[in-house]
């Protein structure tokens, strides 16, 4: 299946990042958020991300003003109708995404293919929702879109093999990796990342060391690009703990119990960068 427009579903950090990539990629996208400021606001910072990348000698002008253009504002769900791929990138709530999902089928073709980028909700519960459950994928994409190269591809037990194989293409074409899982939760990178994350929150609650240390250990002695606290300021705090309740109840396994310390930031509103503070202060 050879797909020409996309839509997105969710103007926020990861659905901006997918609509980059997108009209980048030559793809027209019609991007959708129920916020018509979040969508102003998507707009405008995919508009600097490319003008920046036209600074840096990357892209041309040309290139920049063809791939805005390739860009569509969508306020209402029913501007999707047109769409060969839907993708799903609202916030991480199942009882939102399962109505989305059920919204989604409504409006768009048969034809067409629904995935959600979700990061910790079991796509085969979201597939199960669907008149279409074969149709539904879940391409979970990662923080900065642009910037990571993996896509990990989950099947629903529904998935058929046709959707995953238009999907895997369609990864390709956008300059990313795939790797194939199973719906699982926290599938495979954030069932390892997550964790250890959580346990360099426990390190600080313990007091072993400041967190510049922390993120200087691991980028000094295991060569990450950046500390876990800097990464979980990146993903949101909220989102790491979100994953991290996700894991503990679907495992029954006390190895994922939240550190406190990273609820009680969550409580606070420190949500790291998208809030200007997390473990650490941004401007
Ligand atoms: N959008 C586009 N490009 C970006 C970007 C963004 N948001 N942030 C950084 N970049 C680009 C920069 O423009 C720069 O590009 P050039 O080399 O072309 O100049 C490049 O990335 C490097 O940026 P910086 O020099 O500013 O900073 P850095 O060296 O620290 O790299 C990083 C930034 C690539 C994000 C790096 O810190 C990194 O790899 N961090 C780890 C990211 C990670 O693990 N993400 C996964 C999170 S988990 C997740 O997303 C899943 C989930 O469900 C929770």
């Amino acid at each position: 299946m050879n797909f020409r427009t996309i839509g997105i579903v969710g103007a926020g950090t990861m659905g901006r990042g997918i609509a980059q990539v997108c009209i980048q990629r030559g793809f027209d996208v019609a991007l959708n958020d129920v916020d018509a400021k979040a969508l102003e606001k998507a707009a405008a910072a995919i508009e600097k991300q490319l003008a920046r990348a036209v600074e840096k000698g990357r892209i041309s002008a040309e290139d920049q003003a063809a791939a805005m253009s390739r860009l569509r504002l969508a306020p209402s769900l029913e501007d999707l109708a047109e769409v060969d791929l839907c993708i799903e990138a609202a916030t991480e709530n199942p009882d939102l995404k399962l109505d989305l999902f059920r919204a989604l089928e409504g409006v768009c073709s048969k034809e067409a293919i629904i995935a959600s980028n979700t990061s910790s909700i079991s796509l085969t519960r979201i597939a199960g929702v669907c008149t279409l459950p074969e149709r539904v994928i879940g391409m979970h994409f990662f923080n900065p879109v642009p910037v990571m190269e993996l896509v990990e591809l989950i099947r629903a037990l529904q998935t058929s093999d046709a959707t995953f194989d238009a999907v895997s293409a369609f990864s390709e074409r956008l300059g990313k990796s795939v790797v194939s899982v199973k719906d699982s939760p926290g599938f495979v990178v954030n069932r390892m990342l997550v964790p250890l994350i959580n346990e360099a929150v426990f390190v600080l609650a313990e007091g072993l060391a400041e967190a510049e240390e922390i993120d200087k250990a691991m980028r000094l002695g295991a060569n990450h690009p950046i500390g876990p606290l800097a990464l979980a300021d990146l993903v949101g705090l909220d989102v790491c703990l979100y994953v991290l309740d996700v894991l503990y109840r679907e495992f029954s396994d006390s190895k994922y119990r939240a550190c406190p310390l990273l609820r009680k930031m969550v409580d606070a509103g420190r949500l790291g960068r998208k809030s200007g503070r997390g473990f650490f202060e941004y401007a």
